[in-house]
């Protein structure tokens, strides 16, 4: 795999930690170790800087002075699109999708207040379900007749440049383990617009290591359409890789019992999830994405899935700026805490 080959801005300027998580690991009789990658640069950090490390420098080379992109009300991605358009002398225009009717709030905190304070040039907020791929390239054409020269980039970076990113944190930690000498049986990571997962694949697919790549779901319900998008995602960005061996779609494993009530709505268990890491480790998930993948790895612990002598390794992509907007759902940490004046 020669990730030389494409056009990368170095938003990554070193292997983000693997550290051992011993409190959590004590309580679900496993030996969990996390990938920093909430710790990645970039504005709070997160799984898109390395995606964006790949599709920003496409969008350069090709002579763009705006970028265009999409996601969730309280996306990470178009945080992160932004200050990475910030730091490039870039336009940057949001297209947010209200996923959850009535649940966007132009005064809202975590991500909706830092594209505000970061101030996006443009951010235009629809009704869920609609056409946001034609949303992006209307607004592009209007861009375009002003003399811009306007870069799209999918929701999430999901394509094979973005996913790139993970094809690169894949080669990175086999090196990681190389040098420390280690080795992990699974990585359970958040399986959402597909890059992350599909890139891990394809880069562990090309170095050859034998990790076993578990996806949790948290946008679709349904197991075999993520498997699907995760399948086709992962053979593209091989593909673009110019890898000639074959992929074995058997390994291609997502999980959707830890979704929760849908798309942004945490069940008990994320909940659960983001109080634990909390109180063991005091590494913060969030609701919407890592507090479901790390549910996921906790449930699968519980159900004894996973054997004497496997070594698990959490993919922390980040997402904690959004944990604040949905202090509501934590009332028995707010409440006492308040009432007691805090101290
Ligand atoms: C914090 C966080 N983790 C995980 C994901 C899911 O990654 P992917 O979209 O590559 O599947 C996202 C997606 O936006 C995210 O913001």
């Amino acid at each position: 795999m020669n990730l030389h080959l494409f056009p990368r801005r170095g938003y990554v300027k070193q292997p983000t930690p693997i550290e051992w998580l011993p409190r959590l690991s004590e309580r679900l009789g496993v030996e969990v170790h996390a990938k920093r990658d909430d710790l990645l640069e970039g504005c709070l950090g997160g799984n898109k800087t390395r995606k964006l490390d790949f599709s920003i420098a496409k969008a350069i080379s090709q002579g763009a002075d705006a970028l265009i992109t999409c996601g969730a009300i309280q996306s990470n991605h178009c945080r992160l699109t932004l200050a990475w358009a910030i730091r490039e002398n870039l336009e940057c225009h949001l297209i947010l999708e209200e996923r959850v009717k009535d649940t966007y709030d132009p005064k809202g905190s975590g991500n909706n207040f830092l594209f505000n304070l970061l101030q996006a040039n443009s951010v235009k907020v629809v009704p869920g379900g609609s056409d946001v791929h034609g949303e992006m390239e209307r607004l592009s054409e209007k861009l375009i007749a002003q003399g811009k020269r306007p870069f799209l980039i999918p929701g999430g970076a999901a394509d094979p440049v973005g996913a790139l990113g993970y094809a690169a944190c894949a080669q990175e930690i086999t090196g990681q383990l190389l040098e420390s000498g280690q080795s992990f049986s699974h990585l359970v990571c958040a399986s959402g617009s597909g890059g992350t997962q599909a890139g891990l694949l394809a880069g562990f697919a090309a170095t050859n290591t034998p990790i076993k790549v578990i996806g949790v779901n948290v946008r679709r319900p349904d197991r075999k359409t993520q498997e699907d998008l995760i399948l086709g995602l992962t053979r593209d960005t091989l593909s673009l890789l110019g890898f000639k061996g074959e992929f074995d779609p058997s390994q291609v494993h997502c999980d959707e019992r830890f979704l929760g009530l849908g798309y942004s709505r945490p069940s008990e268990t994320t909940l659960e999830a983001v109080r634990l890491l909390a109180r063991t480790e005091a590494i913060l998930v969030d609701p919407v994405y890592t507090g479901k993948s790390l549910a996921g790895l906790i449930g699968l612990a519980r159900e004894g899935y996973f054997k004497r002598g496997d070594k698990v390794l959490f993919l922390h992509t980040g997402g904690f700026p959004a944990l604040f907007t949905y202090l509501e759902l934590f009332p028995e940490v707010v409440g006492p805490w308040a009432a007691q004046g805090g101290d």
